[in-house]
């Protein structure tokens, strides 16, 4: 049987199959293996699955071994995964697309809808058990209906967060740093987008193009009154002028559910009433989660069993 490390907890319709179908070594965690851990147990695997909080590199690669033909990787982002690395070995690197679109685009909606209507600001107001009664004047917000959704990357979850957009009654362009036509949105080129969006969403993959894509001039070119919303990866955003530009009041406010150093928090955006910070939480529905986990079953089984090519194998760029 095929040998097949699982670096984290899965669940457990994952795990069932993965061990029906492999000679499973199965971290049974919530936290990562701790480095040394990792690259001990990768050695003489055939297949590993990937968390995006293991570094995939050259390292890992070849502390598998020559055998180690198939990684794959438990999301659809993959720059935690050096491709090219991999792909010099003969190893197979598949991630989880399709699958998580909906509930990554949904949870961008959600974290938009939180902070402009103050929803996580009320629940954390009355947590503090302070009086109240209902006033014309109370922890008002702002609606949506005809603002503009600039949507930045607009690959699957882009198009569907624009598309969900457009269902509440928001006006919707996008802007891309690659070719990205539709025809159903009008692309502008991102300063233009930057500088009239209500609400700027990030959908792009980090890649070197898209780090820091949205630094101090980039907030400084948004309006005093939009927002920034982040479901894509924390390093798309400069972190230190989110909290300048959150601080000196060039930008609204902002919804963030990935960081710059994940797991670390900057302990100022924790301050800040007009921010809604979540733990990386966008694709976290059981249907997915577990749709993700299957994806990747599926790629250990075409390549360790079948000698096939999944078809969400990721190529080198
Ligand atoms: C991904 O898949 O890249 C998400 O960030 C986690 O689901």
């Amino acid at each position: 049987m095929a040998r097949v490390l699982v670096t984290r907890r899965v669940p457990e319709p994952v795990r069932a199959r993965l061990a029906d179908n492999f000679d499973l070594d199965y971290h049974d965690a919530e936290t990562p293996l701790p480095r040394a851990e990792l690259l001990a147990r990768a050695a003489g695997v055939d297949g590993i699955v990937s968390t995006l909080t293991d570094a995939v590199d050259a390292e890992l690669l070849d502390a598998s071994g020559p055998q180690l033909a198939v990684v794959a990787n438990y999301a659809v982002g993959v720059d935690n995964v050096d491709v090219t690395a991999a792909t010099e070995r003969g190893v197979t690197v598949t991630n989880t697309p399709d699958v998580l679109t909906d509930a990554t685009a949904e949870f961008a909606i959600a974290l938009m809808l939180s902070l402009v209507r103050r929803v996580t600001d009320g629940d954390r107001f009355l947590r503090t058990r302070e009086p109240w009664i209902w006033a014309p004047t109370m922890m008002l917000g702002n609606g949506i209906s005809e603002r503009l959704l600039g949507v930045v990357g607009f690959g699957r979850i882009g198009r569907q967060a624009a598309r969900l957009g457009r269902g509440l009654g928001m006006r919707v362009h996008y802007a891309d740093v690659v070719e990205a036509p539709s025809d159903e949105f009008e692309q502008l080129p991102l300063d233009r987008l930057l500088a009239e969006a209500d609400v700027v969403s990030l959908h792009c993959p980090l890649t070197p193009e898209t780090h820091h894509l949205i630094g101090a001039s980039e907030l400084q070119a948004m309006r005093r009154d939009a927002v920034l919303v982040n479901t894509s990866r924390g390093p798309v955003v400069d972190e230190r002028a989110l909290v300048d530009a959150l601080r000196s009041g060039e930008i609204a406010g902002a919804a963030i559910d990935v960081f710059e150093y994940e797991p670390d928090v900057p302990p100022a955006l924790l301050e800040m009433d007009n921010v809604v910070v979540t733990p990386h939480l966008a694709s976290a529905t059981h249907d997915t989660r577990e749709a993700m986990g299957m994806l990747c079953v599926d790629a250990l089984t075409t390549v360790l069993h079948d000698r096939g090519t999944p078809s969400n194998t990721v190529h080198q760029r």
